[in-house]
């Protein structure tokens, strides 16, 4: 969707923002406009960045940040999401962030997520497929696994090669036919197969969502 869609979404998290905050900042294209928006009003506030892209962005934007050594409790966190069901229950990682984006928004007192009003579905998986973090010792047997579940695993991979998170692990993108029933259930399901790390599935972690249009409206979805 639209850069206007985008920004009109980040516009409306900087209302959430106030002096003092300590920010969880996620990654994405529609983060990616926050950010610029935090650096022309130089709040006073410091940041733990959800990737070393978002790290390397508010390093050259000037926006302070801390990590999770310093700070305990995060005052808010605003990330991006590929999909959102009714229930605000979300997919993610289409950036391969989704670890560190999980980790920081379970922190926060509150979670806010900034998405394109197109990202809506039904049912999550239905129309991206879910992102599974797993350590490369594991990669193989973990898809082997998921196959025998019936779902579509692809390693994810760049100009040929395979993209490594942050954190030094390999991402899986799974399909899902039909998409995903029980959110909660599968997400549980899945993180109990050894080797796999992290799963896109953001389940009762999200508390509004800010649905940016293509004419610059924005639509609130709370949980
Ligand atoms: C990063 O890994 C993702 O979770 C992003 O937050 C998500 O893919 C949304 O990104 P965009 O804002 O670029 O659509």
């Amino acid at each position: 969707m639209s850069d206007t869609a985008k920004r009109a979404a980040a516009r409306a998290a900087m209302e959430e923002i106030s002096d003092g905050m300590t920010l969880g900042l996620g990654t994405g294209s529609t983060v990616d406009f926050l950010l610029d928006l935090l650096a022309e009003r130089t709040f006073d506030i410091v940041g733990v960045a959800t990737s070393q892209a978002t790290a390397k962005r508010c390093q050259e934007l000037g926006i302070r940040l801390t990590t999770l050594d310093e700070v305990a409790t995060l005052d808010l966190a605003i990330d991006g999401a590929d999909e959102l069901d009714p229930h605000l229950c979300l997919t993610k990682g289409g950036g391969g962030a989704l670890l560190r984006e999980k980790v920081v928004a379970s922190l926060a007192r509150r979670f806010v997520v900034i998405a394109t009003a197109d990202k809506r579905v039904e049912r999550l998986g239905i129309s991206f497929p879910l992102p599974l973090e797993v350590v490369p010792f594991a990669s193989a047997p973990v898809q082997r696994r998921l196959e025998s579940w019936g779902l579509h695993v692809q390693r994810r991979e760049h100009k040929q090669a395979p993209v490594v998170t942050d954190n030094g692990n390999l991402l899986l993108d799974t399909v899902i036919p039909g998409g995903i029933e029980d959110p909660g259930g599968f997400d549980a399901r899945l993180r109990a197969i050894p080797g796999l790390v992290e799963t896109g599935l953001f389940v009762g972690l999200a508390d509004e969502a800010l649905l940016g249009t293509v004419d610059g409206s924005v639509l609130r979805q709370s949980r």
